[in-house]
């Protein structure tokens, strides 16, 4: 029999030695903080099965969804702290933790999903991963192509400038979405995404943006009644890793996970290519009602990329970054 005072240190050491930041797990804890079903619960489990399979089964990952282990932006420190493995999130909450990665979140630089995938697979993609890296401790293996992001809201239709005025917005807690908001002339209110859903409900905010699967997949059909086709931000979702546990794993763990990020990248990107437009449907016959902004988007792209454009130059790395990043995009 063992006696108490000999067993109780001895639990103590196993509990730490499994929660131990950086430990070699063999199970994986995997935030996401989207709802299951839409894009960033396609790139989780896309990635899981395919890790899985490249380890023979010996290595899998948990899926925590909708916000379970902490707010998106919460996810980058817990990650950063070893605590939490992985984590499925916007690109926007990634941005506070490691301001160059905002060059994504530019307004109207990413015009299409073609854009999206040159930028993130290509050499830009590839500096930026360095760069979350070193800034926030967290390494992006992989890429959820969300679609671009509309705006919603329960009060009016939208079409101009003039319409937005007065209504109660709610944005990511992200500099950039927020000075894009005032330079359309509304003050917008930032908050994180896990209360975001209970605000709409109660009317705390009359509106928010996010892409058509997104605005799905939360549910916001039943607390939300029309939709503008702004496209300012294409929704970019990477799969992060906390970069110790990653440096904790052998390197033939390391390599099925960066094999496993790229292949569920490009499920992701098929995935939006094909639900996309009846997702759109979907969300129209559940009586939402959607509208294009008047006059081609002219006066929002105007505003927003004059005055938004040159006031985030220095925290993207400079005006070079975003003309170079604007050449690869061949503009
Ligand atoms: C946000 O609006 O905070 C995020 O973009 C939501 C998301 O992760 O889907």
């Amino acid at each position: 029999k063992i006696r108490k005072s000999v067993l109780m240190p001895m639990l103590a050491a196993a509990s730490l030695m499994l929660s131990a930041p950086g430990a070699i797990a063999a199970t994986f804890k995997m935030a996401i903080g989207d709802a299951a079903g839409g894009t960033q619960w396609e790139l989780a489990t896309s990635f899981a099965k395919s890790f899985s399979d490249k380890t023979g089964g010996k290595h899998k990952v948990d899926l925590f969804p909708n916000g379970q282990l902490g707010d998106e932006q919460d996810t980058v420190n817990n990650a950063a702290m070893g605590l939490l493995d992985f984590s499925v999130l916007a690109i926007n909450n990634v941005t506070p933790f490691s301001p160059t990665v905002g060059v994504l979140t530019l307004p109207y630089v990413i015009q299409s999903a073609e854009d999206a995938k040159t930028l993130t697979q290509g050499a830009v993609g590839q500096e930026l991963v360095d760069n979350t890296i070193r800034d926030a401790g967290v390494r992006i293996v992989g890429w959820a192509y969300s679609g671009f992001r509309v705006l919603t809201n329960s009060k009016r239709p939208v079409t101009t400038l003039a319409d937005l005025k007065g209504l109660v917005i709610r944005v990511p807690k992200n500099e950039i979405m927020i000075s894009t908001y005032q330079s359309w002339g509304i003050n917008p209110t930032p908050m994180s995404w896990s209360e975001t859903f209970t605000a709409l409900q109660q009317r705390v905010v009359d509106g928010q943006d996010n892409p058509y699967i997104t605005i799905s997949a939360m549910k916001f059909n039943e607390v939300q009644k029309y939709i503008t086709n702004i496209r300012y931000i294409f929704s970019l979702e990477p799969l992060i890793m906390s970069e110790q546990v990653f440096q904790a794993q052998k390197p033939d763990v390391q390599q099925a996970i960066l094999e496993a990020g790229r292949e569920a990248t490009e499920h992701s990107f098929k995935y939006l290519l094909e639900t996309e437009e009846q997702i759109r449907a979907d969300l129209a016959a559940k009586g939402m009602e959607i509208v294009d902004p008047a006059d081609g988007e002219k006066e929002w792209i105007e505003k927003a990329t004059t005055a938004v454009w040159p006031k985030f130059h220095k925290s993207i790395g400079g005006k070079d970054k975003l003309d170079a990043v604007l050449k690869a995009l061949g503009r």
